[in-house]
């Protein structure tokens, strides 16, 4: 469904004289490429999280027309699984050659990509589903909100959302005033699950197998000679606390160790833990931002980091601090919860007159005098549901690109810190970054190989 359809959808919608789609071909789109009634979903970067999640769209209601993966043997999986879809290499040449017959487009390559895809989709006038991080630097966020505003589609971003049960039962009960006014959240992830700390890249290389387009695969970053595995004795694998992408160096799942191409442990679940405090109190941008880290090698981000956001008061909410923390670390358990440890991830939150360990009130006191607080806020279906009710004119998605901006750049500015060892005091507007000018430098990174924005 173009955005022409949508708008006549909802059009219709509103007059009562449609529940369900017009067919395409009425409307003036590719006649016969959409016989019923579904919206029509084009997967980019489907060997990975993109299996499992358009699988989910499939069930959400998409119907799955078109694949594209630079690596045959990583996707197979995925083309198996939806073996009726048209398969391409270049996301360009499926942009192309789909036009019409596409209405979404859901993009699953390493952070590095999303922004050139998911800006050509926007450009196109798709509706787009991007997995999290939104964009691997602000000055590609910035580019995608302002092509999202022109596009008008739908738009969604895959972190955990915060319209879920327990997410909107501890906004209830901290709206409430279960343990008064925060002041702190502590976030944390045991990530990296992948080798992170490297001094630099490989001096080996390896013969691109035949199957892989490693130049797709590269995209914007600097070009550099594939590396398929690390030795099996590398220190890097032995440092990491589990490899869950194998021995692989950059591809598949590895690349979030290095700077460029991912964006750490941070860039990885930090978009997950901050979603729901940003609902919650209306974050939007930290005065400040510190970090405390192992060791930094430009090549690649740290082993674990420890990273302070200070955000400022608004008309609702006082000053709050929010601590994230991964590798390991983990903020000190309080003495309420006696001999309990934290699991691997959480969030802490901190009152004024107590603490919340997810949606758990720690003072069973409390916890029993606001046992019946009312349900007030909306639960919804999910990732793809929720984007799938947006793309059909329906309530935006809960993670829509206007509003996962700023927890995207959440990860990146904290990634700022930690790159550069210094404070980070970014200016929102100006996008530029007091007394760090290493941090300004990296707000905007070169794009190689003929790549822009
Ligand atoms: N819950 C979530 O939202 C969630 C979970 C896991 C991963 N992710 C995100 O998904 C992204 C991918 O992670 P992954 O673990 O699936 O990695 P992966 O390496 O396993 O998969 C990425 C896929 O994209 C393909 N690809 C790479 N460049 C491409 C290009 N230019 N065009 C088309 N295909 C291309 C690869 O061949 C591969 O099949 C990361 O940004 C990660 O942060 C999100």
């Amino acid at each position: 469904m173009n955005v022409s359809r949508r708008h006549l959808l909802k059009a219709a919608l509103v007059s009562g004289a449609a529940v369900t789609f017009v067919p395409r071909s009425v409307l003036g789109g590719t006649a016969g490429t959409s016989p019923n009634e579904k919206v029509t979903l084009a997967g980019i970067g489907i060997g990975g999280i993109g299996n499992p999640q358009l699988k989910d769209a499939r069930n959400a209601g998409f119907q799955v027309e078109a694949l594209c993966d630079v690596d045959d043997v990583h996707a197979k999986k995925t083309y198996d699984e939806f073996p009726q879809a048209r398969k391409y290499r270049d996301f360009r040449d499926l942009l192309a050659s789909e036009g019409d017959r596409i209405d979404a487009v859901y993009c699953g390559t390493p952070d590095h990509t999303h922004a050139i895809i998911t800006l050509a989709a926007l450009r196109a006038k798709k509706h787009v589903c991007c997995v999290k991080p939104l964009t691997r630097t602000i000055e590609e966020s910035r580019a995608v909100l302002k092509a999202v505003r022109e596009a008008g589609t739908a738009t969604q971003v895959t972190m955990e959302p915060h319209t879920s049960e327990w997410a909107c039962r501890t906004m209830e009960l901290i709206y409430a005033g279960a343990i008064g006014e925060i002041r702190e959240i502590h976030i944390w992830s045991g990530r990296p699950v992948w080798p992170q700390g490297m001094v630099d890249h490989p001096k080996f290389s390896d013969p691109v197998p035949s199957t892989l387009d490693w130049d797709l695969w590269l995209g914007p970053a600097k070009k550099r000679p594939f590396a398929a595995q690390w030795p099996e004795d590398s220190p890097y694998l032995q440092m990491a606390c589990a490899c869950w992408g194998g021995r692989s160096v950059y591809h598949p799942f590895n690349f979030r160790g290095w700077t460029d191409f991912g964006t750490g442990s941070l860039g990885d679940m930090g978009c997950h833990r901050a979603n729901l405090p940003y609902k919650m109190f209306d974050l939007k941008y930290p005065t400040r931002i510190t970090a405390s880290n192992t060791r930094m090698h430009p090549a690649a981000f740290p082993i674990g980091c420890m990273v302070t956001y200070d955000y400022p008061a608004s008309e609702k909410f006082p000053e709050i601090r929010m601590v994230w923390y991964d590798g390991g670390l983990k903020p000190s358990v309080p003495k309420c919860m006696g001999n309990e440890t934290f699991p691997a991830e959480g969030v802490l939150f901190v009152g004024t007159e107590g603490m919340m360990f997810h949606d758990r009130i720690l003072d069973p006191e409390r916890a029993k005098k606001f046992e019946n607080v009312p349900k007030t806020i909306q639960r919804r279906g999910g990732v793809m549901p929720e984007w799938y009710e947006a793309c059909r004119g329906g309530q935006p998605a809960s993670a829509n690109f206007e509003y996962s901006v700023p927890v995207t750049e959440f990860v990146l500015l904290g990634n700022l810190a930690v790159q550069t060892g210094k404070p980070v005091e970014f200016d929102p507007v100006s996008l530029t970054v007091k007394n760090n000018p290493e941090a300004e430098a990296l707000i905007a990174q070169p794009y190689h190989n003929g790549w822009t924005l």
